[in-house]
């Protein structure tokens, strides 16, 4: 990379769809995402995440949000990522749309993971933030495969991912809240994607790629 690269071209990438515009998390958009988080994501009694990081009192899932987003944003090295995009609409945060990988240059596979405060659920919104990160990883970044998964019941999650043409890829024990749970998962690949009629208009994708998808940022020297 060019020593005149810009050291963090996350901060230019917009993704935008016919309702709602995608950017990487910035500190202010943390902050709405928490109080977003805090109205509440899904009934007490369910747990729709393998890692029951709502469980956290109103207190705690702040300071714990926004250490978990930073984490992540220093952790993007060598072509291992989390991308968290805040998702909003009309300009106000509505929810996230993850985009992760794991050395992505040489295994072209992505995953996703999101979630919507729910008074914005159930409008299909998820299914146009999961495609448009879908449509940024296969045409931009070049990924060939692409994966989900959903707790048992979670069947908003699972009809996002059969909407877009996923198929079931087997599943998974796993333990939350102490009890044992069933992960299903989905796996997509870039044919089988089942694309939106609508475009996806981006800015700084262009920069992101070699960025994100190439290997090239180096580990963190002391
Ligand atoms: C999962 C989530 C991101 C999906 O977003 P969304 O905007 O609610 O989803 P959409 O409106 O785009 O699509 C939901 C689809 O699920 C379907 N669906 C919802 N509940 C369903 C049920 N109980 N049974 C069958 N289908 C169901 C809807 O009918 C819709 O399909 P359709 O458009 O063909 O009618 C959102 O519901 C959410 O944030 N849930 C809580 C957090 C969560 O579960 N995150 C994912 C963890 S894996």
């Amino acid at each position: 990379m060019p020593m005149t690269a810009d050291p963090w071209p996350l901060r230019h990438l917009v993704l935008r769809t016919p309702r709602l515009e995608l950017r990487p998390d910035d500190d202010d958009g943390l902050f709405e995402l928490i109080e977003v988080a805090r109205a509440g994501i899904h009934p007490p009694e369910e747990m729709p995440f393998a890692f029951p990081w709502t469980d956290a009192g109103p207190e705690a899932l702040g300071p714990n949000t926004v250490r978990h987003h930073w984490e992540r944003r220093a952790s993007i090295v060598g072509g291992s990522f989390v991308v968290n995009f805040l998702v909003r609409l009309d300009g106000k945060v509505i929810g996230e749309q993850g985009l992760v990988a794991e050395d992505f240059p040489i295994t072209r596979e992505v995953s996703t993971g999101s979630w919507l405060g729910r008074a914005c659920q159930g409008q299909g919104f998820g299914t146009e933030m999961r495609a448009a990160v879908l449509m940024f990883a296969f045409d931009h970044l070049g990924a060939e495969t692409a994966r989900s998964s959903a707790l048992d019941g979670n069947e908003a999650s699972a009809a996002v991912s059969r909407k877009l043409g996923y198929r079931p890829d087997g599943t998974r024990l796993l333990v939350v809240r102490g009890r044992r749970r069933v992960e299903r998962r989905f796996l997509l690949t870039a044919q089988d994607f089942v694309r939106p009629k609508w475009t996806l208009y981006t800015e700084g994708a262009d920069a992101c790629v070699p960025f994100l998808a190439s290997g090239q940022i180096p580990p963190v020297k002391p």
